[in-house]
């Protein structure tokens, strides 16, 4: 029987096609936490604001039921700056998953002195806050930048660090036989683009890119 198999039969339900272009993404996430031992703490930033809203994700719901099925003393810690979905993500977790009103990078920052006093780490965090604008994808990189550095001190060579949102970046012009020809090569954009340049500029390594991004090794 594989880890966690109550978990991967949720999962299985919930799947196809209600993830879409997350789906093979959690289940590398799912497959990764299963990997680690013991209790694990998973940070999430931008809760689930919308029951059956899979266009977002349902993510808060995902890591709730897995921290449940796992064990005792896993852990969930969500932070959201609308109480209303604050309100609203409370109804549909269990009490396990603490969920808090705050600006994100307030909230980890605190959050991570806390685990650093008690020499925790963070195995997964997620992040999926400041909603892009695709005409200005600057505001929402920057603030999930802003995020990964106020937890810095609890992320470790381990850490799965997700960013939910970032659809290739890439330069097209047009070609004389009227078809678009790439400049250079595609990068990861959306809310991971800085992110995912200080990634690379540092060596972690990247462990999965589509819809979603993941990297260990920070
Ligand atoms: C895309 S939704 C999160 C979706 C959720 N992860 C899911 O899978 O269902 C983004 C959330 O980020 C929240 N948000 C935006 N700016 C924020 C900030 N500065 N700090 C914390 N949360 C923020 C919004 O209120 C919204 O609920």
């Amino acid at each position: 029987m594989p880890i966690n198999s109550e978990f991967w039969n949720y999962f299985d339900q919930i799947a196809s096609p209600k993830l879409a272009v997350r789906e093979k993404t959690f289940r590398k996430i799912f497959n990764h936490l299963d990997k680690l031992d013991g209790p694990i703490i998973i940070v999430e930033t931008g809760c689930v604001r919308l029951e059956n809203n899979w266009t977002d994700g349902q993510s808060t719901i995902m890591f709730d039921k897995y921290i449940n099925f796992r064990d005792q003393d896993s852990q969930l810690f969500a932070v959201d700056i609308n109480l209303n979905n604050v309100t609203e993500c409370k109804r549909l977790t269990s009490n396990r998953t603490q969920v808090h009103c705050d600006d994100s990078v307030h909230y980890l920052n605190d959050l991570s002195i806390q685990l650093q006093e008690n020499k925790q780490f963070i195995s997964f965090l997620y992040l999926d806050s400041f909603d892009l604008d695709e005409h200005y994808w600057f505001q929402s990189a920057a603030h999930h930048l802003k995020e990964l550095a106020s937890v810095m001190r609890c992320i470790n060579k381990k850490t799965l660090v997700v960013v939910d949102d970032c659809p290739l970046n890439a330069n097209f012009v047009p070609t004389t036989d009227n078809q678009l020809a790439l400049i250079g090569s595609a990068s990861i954009g959306g809310k991971a683009r800085l992110i995912a340049e200080y990634a690379s500029e540092v060596g972690a390594k990247l462990e999965f890119v589509e819809y979603q991004a993941g990297w260990t090794g920070f």
